[in-house]
C-alpha cells in the first residue's frame, strides 16, 4: 500500500476536489496518511485568492523538499504534486521555482493525475496539465469512495464569468459551467447510499447554476434542490457560494417551501459603498443587497446570514468604509469572513492608482472584525437555552464527545454522543463558547438510539 498525503487550502471546492483526487488515486494503491513524512505522494491543493495564500505554498514546498531529500538519501522516493488554483495560475513557474515538484495539475485537469503519474514513472520528467474543460473532468471522475461522512460536499457548478476587478477565480477556474441535473442527482444518491445525511451543493457561483435537465430544459438551482429533496434518506441541503446578482425568486421561495433546505445563506457583499461596489464590478448596489436580505427574511424569518467582506479596496475612503460598517449593522450577521484587499497580478484592481496603505487596511479590518464577531456572539448567545436539531458529524476532542452542526451551521459539542454520529438529534444548547456551542442531549443516549 502506498501512502498519499493531501493538504487542502482555500475554498470548499478544493475540499471536494481533494476528496476526488484521493478517489482517483485509490485504484493505483494509494491510501491516505496524515503524516507527510510517511507519504509516497504529497499533493498540495492550493489557493491563489490572496497573496499570502499563494506564498504559503512555496514555504510548504521548501519544507517538503527537505523531507523528500531525506527520503532519497535513505533510498526511497516521494512524489510532490501541486494542484488547485496556484497550479493553474503559475503553471510551469512552479516547476522552475521549486525543483522538488514533480507534477503541476490545474483544477480542471486533475482527472488526468493517474496518467501523469504513469508518465513520470516511465521517467518522462516533470508533468504539467493546466487545460480547462470542466466537462471532461466530471465525466472522467470515479464514484465517491465508501468513506463519505454524514455531511458531504457536491460540486454542481464551477467557474466564474463575473470578473470582479479584484479576483483571480475567473482566471484560475475558467468560465461558468453547470453539471447536468442527472449527473448531480446520481452523485447525490450515491453519497446518501454511502452515509451522507446532508449535502452542500458547491459552486463559485452556485446560484448561477443552469444545468441541462432530463426534460431538455435548463434547470435553476432551486429546481435542482427540489429534485434532490426527494432523495430518500437525505435530510439536509445547503448551497454555497451565491452571488447577489444571480439571486432568483424561486431560490428565495425554496427557503420557504423546502424543509430540507437549511436556514443559512452565505451571500457575499464585499462592501457597503456603492462607489466601491461599482469599482469592484460587482454589478449590484448596497440597496439591492439589503432588499434581497429582506426578501430572504420574509421567506424564512430565522435564516442565518453570512458574507464576505474586503476592506482597503483601492480608493476606499473612510466614508466608504463607514458604509460597510453601516450595512453590517443593518443586516446583522450570524457569521462572516473579512479580508484585507490583496492586489492580485493580472486583475484590473491591482493596477489601480489609489492603493490603500497597510496600516489603514489593518485598522479597518480590526474595526470590522470586532463588529462582526460581536454580531456572531450575539447570534450564538441567543441560541442558549433553545433545543436545536444537530447532525452529528465526527468525534470531538474529548472521549465520548461528538461534534455536529445546527441548522444555522454552528458547530456544537456534546458529551456522550459519539454513538450518534450520522444522526440528527435534538440538543439543548447550554452555552455559547468562542466559536462553537456547547450542548446536551435532551434524552439519554439509549433512548435516542431506539428512536
Ligand atoms: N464567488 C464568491 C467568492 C469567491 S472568493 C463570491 O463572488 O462572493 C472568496 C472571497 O475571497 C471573496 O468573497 C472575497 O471576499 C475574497 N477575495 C477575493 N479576492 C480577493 C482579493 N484580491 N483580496 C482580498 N480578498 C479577496
Ligand atoms: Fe471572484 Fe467575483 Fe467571481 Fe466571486 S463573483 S469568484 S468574487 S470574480
Ligand atoms: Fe482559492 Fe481557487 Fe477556491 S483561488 S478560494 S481555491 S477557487
Amino acid at each position: 500500500m502506498k501512502k498519499l498525503f493531501i493538504k487542502t487550502y482555500g475554498c470548499q471546492m478544493n475540499v471536494y476536489d481533494s476528496a476526488r483526487m484521493a478517489d482517483l488515486l485509490a485504484p493505483l494503491g494509494y491510501g491516505p496518511t496524515d503524516v507527510p513524512e510517511d507519504a509516497d505522494m504529497v499533493i498540495l491543493n492550493t489557493c491563489h485568492i490572496r497573496e499570502k495564500a499563494a506564498e504559503k505554498i512555496y514555504s510548504e514546498l521548501g519544507r517538503l523538499k527537505k523531507v523528500k531529500d531525506a527520503r532519497q538519501r535513505g533510498g526511497g522516493s516521494m512524489m510532490i504534486a501541486v494542484a488547485g488554483c496556484v497550479a493553474q495560475a503559475e503553471g510551469a513557474e512552479i516547476l522552475a521555482r521549486q525543483s522538488a515538484v514533480d507534477l503541476v495539475v490545474g483544477p480542471q485537469s486533475y482527472h488526468r493525475l493517474p496518467e501523469m503519474i504513469a508518465r513520470l514513472a516511465r521517467g518522462a520528467g516533470h508533468a504539467l496539465e493546466t487545460d480547462f474543460p470542466a466537462e471532461a473532468k466530471f465525466d472522467a471522475l470515479p464514484e465517491n469512495s465508501a468513506g463519505v461522512g454524514p455531511a458531504a460536499f457536491l460540486t454542481v457548478q464551477e467557474g466564474c464569468d463575473k470578473f470582479c476587478s479584484f479576483c483571480v477565480v475567473p482566471y484560475t477556474r475558467g468560465s461558468e459551467f453547470s453539471r447536468p441535473v442527472a449527473h448531480v442527482v446520481a452523485e447525490a444518491e450515491d453519497l446518501v447510499a454511502k452515509g451522507a445525511r446532508e449535502i452542500t451543493l458547491l459552486g463559485q457561483n452556485v446560484n448561477a447554476y443552469r444545468g441541462p435537465g432530463p426534460d431538455g430544459e435548463v434547470w435553476s438551482l432551486a429546481r435542482l434542490i427540489g429534485a434532490l429533496a426527494q432523495i430518500a434518506g437525505l435530510q439536509r441541503l445547503r448551497y454555497m457560494t451565491s452571488h447577489p446578482r444571480d439571486m432568483s425568486d424561486d431560490l428565495i421561495a425554496a427557503h420557504r417551501d423546502i424543509g430540507l433546505l437549511m436556514p443559512y445563506l452565505h451571500l457575499p457583499v464585499q462592501s457597503g459603498s456603492d462607489s466601491i461596489l461599482q469599482a469592484m464590478n460587482r454589478q449590484h448596489a448596497a440597496g439591492d443587497y439589503l432588499r434581497l436580505v429582506e426578501r430572504f427574511r420574509s421567506a424564512r424569518p430565522d435564516i442565518a446570514l453570512s458574507s464576505d467582506f474586503i476592506v482597503g479596496f483601492p480608493g476606499e475612503t473612510d466614508k466608504d468604509f463607514e458604509a460597510t460598517m453601516s450595512l453590517v449593522r443593518d443586516v446583522g450577521y450570524a457569521q462572516a469572513f473579512s479580508f484585507k484587499y490583496s492586489a492580485r497580478p493580472g486583475t484590473p484592481a491591482a493596477a489601480a492608482s489609489k492603493q490603500i496603505p497597510e496600516d489603514v487596511k489593518d485598522a479597518r479590518l480590526q474595526a470590522l472584525q470586532a463588529l462582526l464577531s460581536a454580531q456572531q456572539d450575539a447570534f450564538n448567545a441567543a441560541c442558549a437555552g433553545r433545543i436545536l436539531p444537530v447532525l452529528f458529524e465526527k468525534p470531538g476532542r474529548r472521549e465520548g464527545q461528538a461534534v455536529g452542526r445546527t441548522p444555522y451551521l454552528q458547530p456544537v459539542h456534546v458529551d456522550g454522543a459519539a454513538s450518534l454520529i450520522g444522526r440528527i438529534v435534538d440538543v439543548r444548547i447550554e452555552a455559547a463558547l468562542a466559536n462553537s456551542l456547547k450542548g446536551a442531549l435532551t434524552l439519554p443516549v439509549e433512548k435516542v438510539l431506539v428512536h
